[in-house]
């Protein structure tokens, strides 16, 4: 979603702003702009609709030197995309960047209006600036005028300010949308994400719901809304520059399904014992009792963090059957009545740790006493540090808004946590064997698929790209699967495509097969082999054009056939999730589009 940066130091702001503008870039946007103050107070304003690139050419027309600035990217939310609605806003001499939703903008615009204020734009922002305004003349200082303001306002925020008439400050303050405050040596840097601040400085403040930072050439001050002094942390940043660069590859989002076998080794370091066949996740803070009287899982996520979830629950299930486990689309599940059941808990998946509905879930969850646990890969995000115990993924960062590589090892995290589940209370030993096994076999079984069927996965892909319409089915743990290889389709190829289980086929989505729809069919040679065939010759008899991908030697009738070769069997289905993620690669390749930043989309879904 939208982006901020800042700088304050010695050196021209508007590259620094420009530099980590384009860093946000991944995290979807419609406009840009930047502010920069000179020395005598002069203010440059820059925006412009569409990429970070028109903006530059405008910079470019007059650039300057000022050493402080702020900046953003904006994904549209109360107004169009347009160079009127973007950022930073001005009302007076307050210039202010904002992520996040200001929601009683409305009953402010109206007061605001009394005193004369009228706005240019559309946005809610404006409403915010405009506010600071109004009450920097009634105050002697911006850190009190932004306080005073967000003590007034209702709705989640990050935001930066600065005021024309002093260039050596910026205020910058955060409820329910992150913000990072980069240390230098005489300067300050500022963002809502760590991807623009890797490579100045490692050193770190990860601001705090409800606090409000003042931050000068020599330092930061951090304070409540209250203005009193709060304490601060300074913390090491965790990833480096080449965790933010493609490496070699096209897209970003090939280089993360070629990362996978490292992810998943990375996911897996030190928390399996293929010797004694056990798990142990260090930071989940729960004893061996603990684990045991646990009889009821709440998974909670959005998007790919659901279906991981869903994938999850099979397995779960399977190891540990006194569990039941309910998963939960964090968007509903946060408006919905709903009951927790005794000996409960919940996880709460999410690659960005700082999505607003799986938040929103996870605060009520800790009001009902629920023990909450994070599936998180951002180190530091906000669900991370909420929630009272969990495991970090460690796939590094992905910049793909279409995720993959944290897909994969969502799931292999919750089996880790499975596999501790069923040890703890004495289940299936066989089964857990099993499992500890083949995860232990997974990356290389994803490797000899990356090196052997790459290619040809591309080679049949090319073949669909001219569908508009995909028909996904898959029946017990290839139904998650199913849901997320269409996901992934229609997020960047934008082919409409739906995942179903294959066992509903004639309860409606049958009668869609017509000469304008592919389907791709995941059949497991095990137990349902023989019904999954069934549902794949029944679309064949209307007209189908199948992809199937198996892992049987058996003769499948579909038009494609993709066969992977694997020693796996709970865990295939991670692998057959990992050919339709090429599936859909290469089909958007195909089709021209923005792969790393498919239309419409954000990395992060910060608001509702
Ligand atoms: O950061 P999160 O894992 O919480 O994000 C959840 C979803 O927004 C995310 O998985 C989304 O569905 C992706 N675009 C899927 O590729």
């Amino acid at each position: 979603m939208c982006g901020i940066v800042g700088y304050l130091g010695e050196k021209p702001a508007q590259p620094i702003l420009i530099a980590g503008l384009k860093r946000l870039e991944y995290r979807g946007y419609d406009s840009a702009g930047i502010v920069s103050l000179s020395p005598r107070s002069k203010a440059t304003l820059v925006r412009a609709k569409g990429k970070v690139s028109e903006l530059v050419a405008k910079v470019s027309e007059a650039p300057k030197t000022d050493v402080i600035g702020i900046g953003h990217t904006r994904w549209a939310t109360h107004g169009e995309p347009s160079k009127r609605n973007a950022h930073p806003h001005n009302v007076g001499d307050i210039y202010l960047v904002h992520n996040g939703i200001i929601e009683n903008y409305q009953d402010l615009k109206a007061m605001l209006s009394r005193y004369d204020y009228e706005m240019k734009s559309d946005t809610d922002t404006e409403v915010l600036t405009a506010l600071i305004d109004y009450l920097s003349h009634k105050h002697e200082t911006l850190l009190e005028a932004v306080s005073g303001a967000l003590n007034m306002v209702v709705g989640a925020y990050g935001i930066a300010v600065i005021d024309r008439k002093n260039p050596d400050e910026i205020i910058v303050a955060r409820k329910g949308s992150p913000l990072i405050l980069g240390l230098g040596k005489g300067e300050v840097f500022i963002a809502s994400d760590a991807s623009a601040i890797v490579g100045y400085t490692d050193q770190v403040i990860y601001l705090r719901d409800g606090e409000v930072a003042q931050c000068m050439r020599d330092g930061v001050e951090l304070y409540d809304l209250e203005q009193n002094v709060v304490s601060q942390t300074v913390e090491t940043l965790e990833i480096d520059l080449q965790a933010i660069q493609k490496q070699g590859h096209k897209h970003f989002l090939e280089k993360e399904i070629y990362e996978q076998p490292e992810t998943v080794r990375a996911t897996l370091g030190g928390r399996i014992d293929t010797e004694k066949h056990t798990a142990k996740l260090g930071g989940l803070n729960m004893t061996d009792a603990e684990l045991r009287a646990v009889k009821h899982i709440f998974v909670v996520g959005c998007g790919t963090a659901s279906y991981a979830g869903l994938l999850a629950k099979y397995y779960i299930e399977q190891l540990a059957p006194d569990v039941m486990v309910s998963v939960e689309v964090a968007s509903e599940l946060r408006y919905r009545s709903f009951t927790v059941p005794e000996n409960s808990v919940a996880l709460f998946v999410s690659q960005s740790g700082e999505t607003a509905d799986t938040l929103a879930c996870l605060t009520e969850m800790k009001r009902r006493g629920v023990r909450c646990l994070g599936v998180v890969n951002a180190v530091g995000s906000t669900i991370a540090r909420e929630v009272d115990g969990g495991v970090y993924l460690h796939v590094g960062a992905e910049i793909s808004v279409a995720s993959t590589k944290a897909f994969t090892s969502q799931v292999v995290a919750m089996v880790i946590f499975g596999i501790m589940l069923a040890d703890s209370k004495g289940a299936d030993k066989r089964v857990i064997s099993e499992f500890v096994d083949e995860l232990d076999s997974l990356p290389s079984q994803i490797e000899a698929l990356l090196a052997e069927q790459a290619g040809e996965i591309a080679g049949i892909a090319k073949k669909y790209a001219k569908y508009e319409h995909a028909l996904y089915i898959g029946r017990d743990a290839l139904f998650p699967v199913a849901l997320e290889g269409a996901l992934k389709m229609k997020e960047i190829s934008y082919i409409h495509a739906e995942g179903y289980p294959s066992g509903e086929l004639k309860h409606g989505p049958i009668a869609l097969i017509d000469d304008r729809f592919f389907e791709v069919c995941y059949i497991q040679d095990n137990w349902l082999y023989e019904k999954s065939q069934s549902n794949l010759i029944e679309m064949n008899a209307r007209g189908a054009h199948a992809i199937a991908i198996t892992d049987t030697t058996k003769k499948v009738p579909a038009e494609n056939v993709i066969r992977v070769k694997t020693k796996l069997s709970y865990l295939t289905p991670l692998l057959f999730n990992i050919v339709t993620q090429l599936l859909a690669y290469n089909i958007a390749i195909a089709r021209k589009t923005d792969v790393d930043q498919p239309r419409n989309l954000a990395k992060s879904v910060t608001v509702e």
